[in-house]
Formats: structure tokens, C-alpha cells, sequence
């Protein structure tokens, strides 16, 4: 393989990164292997500092819980001296968010560092906290003054999911968040995106002049985007009755699949050329009418079952801090329709849902049937539509499924497929999927993250969908067992359309 990127990988600048919520599952999983892996890299300034805030956080204790859950998340062994490099850089602040003393404390803790590790005043806010805290934190910050920028020293937030519960508290939050920083300081992150196959969409589309021509309602039947969890929801039941599938999964991480797969060729990979493109698309979705909902959309709550490796699993009723009568949905599928000249009457089919029997997120592309008339005359009773699947995890790869014939005196055909495996070409990198996301930020690019108005339009799709349901409690719940392809409502709503889901 030729390698073509002729993007210069050169380390961040220097920067301080605070992160509020230190003590949470985030940080010890994801955010601190990712600058382990980026130092690793050589991707780290070495003017980087870690200041961690939680409540009761201590210092020389925090870092040794760090390194052991460090040795549990890392791919590979931990190795000593990268290990010490960031652990000799990892600083805290004890405090509670609402508190404005944590915030003196943590500005001259701060200046310490500046002084200490030259992180010369630029300061990388991360929200690993309750969405409660998302405007509250800047408004503290900016109270000490450390959100302005200044010539030479920037100030950037990231803000974790879930942004909004709907389209109105993601209005709000927008407006908050915007009376004190500027827009382009606003990180709204959404970890999909630091997904290398949900990146290479982009460049799978755009790099190669073959697909390009057939992508579209000409040929393109209709699009599903699936993904399917095989965990149930653990110990999060107490978020996610406030959640449900929808609104964990859709808006976010499977709209930002439907974007990259049906916007149009943006004029560059400049942040905002990319997310002008995907904003026509949220706004190109046809907004379904509280009427329509019920067609339009299906709900799904696991009951207990067997999953497929044998395993007797609790119903969803029956997790943790979930109340036996839950009526909150586990699974959700919709059909949208995207009302361009590019996609009209293409459906694009969505399916996300927690304890269904495999994980498997991917899109499939379906081509329009070749006309039968040449094989009128011949024992072959059935063509397959061609399949395009972009296998964004596991398998991570994209395959092509086509007619072949079968060997022999009589013509018959068969089904077979292209496989491209990103194992068998590229090398693994050791990554958590949060390390382009940090770098990026440090190095002030937003191309991979969500812009205000993105995620206002994504919230508009889906808002009338929650409206209907909470207005309108589930009946049947629940509605498929555990280790199962979710309700048979989700069925009916392709076989209506005379279509199916794709089978894994
Ligand atoms: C998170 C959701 O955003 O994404 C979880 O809150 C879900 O409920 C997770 O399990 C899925 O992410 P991934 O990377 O495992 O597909």
C-alpha cells in the first residue's frame, strides 16, 4: 500500500488541559490512556500539563489510580517512561463545581503550572461531568477570568454528551454557553467521530471517483445505519431512564453516520466547509409530523432472554436503579426521508439498541435491482440487489456484495463479496478513539466535533418523535427479549415498504 497522506503529524503546542470530573469512569478509561497514547506519539507538547478537579481529589493518590487503571486500558504494556512523563505532569484541585473557591484555587494552580511546565496560559477545558454542570463551569471560569482569550493564549471547552435532552434545553444550553464563549471555543464532542472508519467515510467517498456517480437516488435503493449493542445497560440505568435509545444514540452518534454517508462534497476539510454540509442534511430531513410518528418510528425495551454465547440475561426492568414499570425504550428505529434532489424518495432506515445479539455497528448501502429481462430464459429465479457495507466496528472494513455465476454448464447465480479488512493493510494503532479528538482540540481544529446549529437541527428531528412517545406510554413493553433483533414492530416497518433489514 502506498501511503498518500501528506499531513504533517507534528506534536500540539503547549497547554494545560483541566478536567472537571476527574474522579469519573471517563478519565480513567479513555481521557488519560488517549494522552498516554498521544505522548506515545510524540503527539504531546512538552509544555503539557493535567489538572484534574473533583471533589476530595488527592494528588499522589489520584496518579497511582490513573497508572493502574492505565495498565487495564492500554492496548499494549504500559511503558515506564511514558508513564512517568505524564504522571510527573498530572496536577489537582480539590472542589466542588458550584463552589467559586475551587475556581481561585484552580486559577492559581493554573499559574503554577504555567510556571512549572511553560503551558503558557493556554487552557483546554474538558466537561467529563453531569450535563447540570455543562454552563455552570464556564460561568465559574469566566467569574476568575479564565475564559477570555487573549493574543497568544486560547481557551477552549469540551463538552461531553448529552447535549440538551431536546430541541429546546440544547437551545438553551447553545445560548448559555454562547453569553460567554465564542463559538469557536465551544468543543461539542461526540466520540463517533473519533472513530477511524467513521472518519475514512469521508475519505472513502471523496477519494475515489467510482462511487461517487452512483451515489444517489438514481441508484441507491435505500440506506439502513445499525448499531447494535449486545451489553445492556449495566450500571447506568439511573441515566439512562432519563435517556432511553433514542436520544443516547440517535441524534448524536447515528446522525453523524447518516451526515457523512448523504451530504454533499464539501470545498475542503476546513471545519466549517464540513459542518455547512452536514447542517444542510439535518435541515433536508423531512420533519415527521406528531401523526406520523407511529410509522415513522419504533420503540423497544429488552425483557430478559439468553444471549447468543449461552448467557441468562436480567429483562431491562430488573437492572440497577431501573423501577419495575420502566416504560423508557432500549431499542429505537426510524425511517427518514431526506428531501433533496441528491436523496429524494431514498429511505434511510436508523436501528440502535442495547442487548440485541451481537455489537455491530455499520452502514449498508442498497443498490437498485439490475433489470431481470437477461436471464429470462435461464433457471435463475432471483437476483440480489448489490450491497455496499461500511463496517464501522467490529471487522472494521467495507465490503461489496455482487452476483456471480456459479460454475457450471447451466447458468446460475450467486452471491459473493469484495472484503477490504483495514486489519490486513493497516497497522493498529493502540487507541481509546479519544486521541484525534484531543489532539484536534489542542491544535484548535473542530472539524470533528459538533457545531451549535448541528446540534439544534439534529434535536429538531427527533424532538416530535419524544413528544409522541412520552405523551403517548408504551403498551407492550416489553417488546423483544434479550438476545434478540429487537420488536417485531422494527420488521414491519421495512416489510411495509417491502423491504427488510439486512441480515448479519
Ligand atoms: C455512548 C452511549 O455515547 O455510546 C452508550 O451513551 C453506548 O449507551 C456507547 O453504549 C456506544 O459507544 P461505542 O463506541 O461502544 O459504540
Amino acid at each position: 500500500m502506498n501511503d498518500t497522506q501528506n499531513t504533517e503529524w507534528t506534536p500540539a503546542g503547549p497547554c494545560a488541559m483541566v478536567i472537571f470530573g476527574a474522579n469519573g469512569d471517563l478519565t480513567r478509561r479513555k481521557l488519560v490512556p488517549a494522552l498516554y497514547n498521544l505522548r506515545e506519539s510524540g503527539l504531546l507538547s512538552q509544555n503539557f500539563a493535567v489538572i484534574g478537579v473533583a471533589r476530595g481529589i488527592d494528588e499522589a493518590a489520584f496518579r497511582e489510580r490513573l497508572r493502574e487503571e492505565a495498565k487495564k486500558h492500554l492496548t499494549g504494556e504500559l511503558r515506564q517512561e511514558i508513564w512517568d512523563w505524564l504522571a510527573g505532569r498530572i496536577y489537582t484541585v480539590s472542589g466542588n463545581f458550584k463552589d467559586p473557591e475551587a475556581y481561585t484555587s484552580l486559577k492559581q494552580a493554573l499559574a503554577r503550572v504555567d510556571e512549572e511546565r511553560g503551558t503558557e496560559g493556554n487552557y483546554l477545558y474538558y466537561l467529563a461531568t453531569p450535563p447540570s454542570f455543562f454552563s455552570e463551569i464556564p460561568r465559574c471560569l469566566q467569574e476568575v477570568a479564565l475564559t477570555a482569550e487573549e493574543v497568544g493564549r486560547w481557551r477552549r471547552v469540551i463538552v461531553e454528551k448529552p447535549f440538551g435532552r431536546d430541541l429546546e434545553s440544547a437551545r438553551t444550553l447553545n445560548r448559555e454557553l454562547l453569553s460567554i464563549l465564542d463559538e469557536s471555543q465551544i468543543y461539542r464532542i461526540d466520540h463517533y467521530l473519533g472513530k477511524e472508519t467513521v472518519q475514512n467515510i469521508l475519505v472513502f467517498r471523496f477519494a475515489n471517483a467510482i462511487f461517487e456517480p452512483i451515489w444517489n437516488r438514481r441508484y441507491i435503493d435505500h440506506v439502513q445505519i445499525m448499531v447494535a449493542e449486545s451489553v445492556g445497560v449495566g450500571t447506568r440505568g439511573g441515566y439512562y431512564e432519563e435517556a432511553g435509545a433514542l436520544r443516547d444514540m440517535i441524534p448524536n452518534h447515528l446522525f453523524q453516520l447518516l451526515a457523512l454517508i448523504a451530504m454533499e462534497p464539501p470545498i475542503s476539510f476546513e471545519a466549517d466547509a464540513v459542518r455547512n454540509e452536514k447542517g444542510k442534511i439535518f435541515s433536508a430531513i423531512k420533519p415527521i409530523a406528531p401523526d406520523e410518528v407511529l410509522q415513522m418510528a419504533v420503540r423497544g425495551q429488552y425483557g430478559e432472554g439468553v444471549m447468543p454465547d449461552g448467557e441468562e440475561v436480567p429483562a431491562y426492568r430488573s437492572e440497577p436503579r431501573v423501577p419495575a414499570g420502566a416504560t423508557i425504550e432500549t431499542y429505537a428505529a426510524l425511517k427518514l426521508m431526506i428531501d433533496n434532489w441528491r436523496w429524494a424518495d431514498v429511505p434511510f432506515y436508523l436501528r440502535t439498541g442495547k442487548r440485541l445479539p451481537a455489537r455491530c455497528t455499520e452502514i449498508a448501502i442498497q443498490f437498485k435491482r439490475a433489470p431481470f429481462v437477461l436471464f429470462r430464459q435461464t433457471p435463475v429465479g432471483h437476483l440480489e440487489p448489490n450491497h455496499l457495507v461500511l463496517r464501522i466496528q467490529p471487522n472494521e472494513g467495507i465490503s461489496l456484495a455482487f452476483s456471480a455465476k456459479i460454475p457450471g454448464p447451466v447458468v446460475r447465480i450467486g452471491d459473493v463479496d469484495m472484503d477490504f479488512f483495514n486489519a490486513d493493510y493497516f497497522d493498529e494503532t493502540p487507541a481509546t478513539g479519544y486521541e484525534t479528538l484531543l489532539y484536534d482540540c489542542m491544535k484548535g481544529d473542530a472539524g470533528l466535533f459538533q457545531r451549535g446549529d448541528n446540534a439544534e437541527a439534529a434535536w429538531s428531528v427527533v424532538t416530535p418523535i419524544l413528544d409522541v412517545w412520552s405523551a403517548l406510554p408504551p403498551r407492550d413493553f416489553p417488546n423483544y427479549d434479550a438476545g434478540t433483533w429487537g420488536p417485531r414492530a422494527a420488521a414491519d416497518l421495512l416489510r411495509r415498504d417491502g423491504r427488510a433489514w439486512r441480515k448479519l
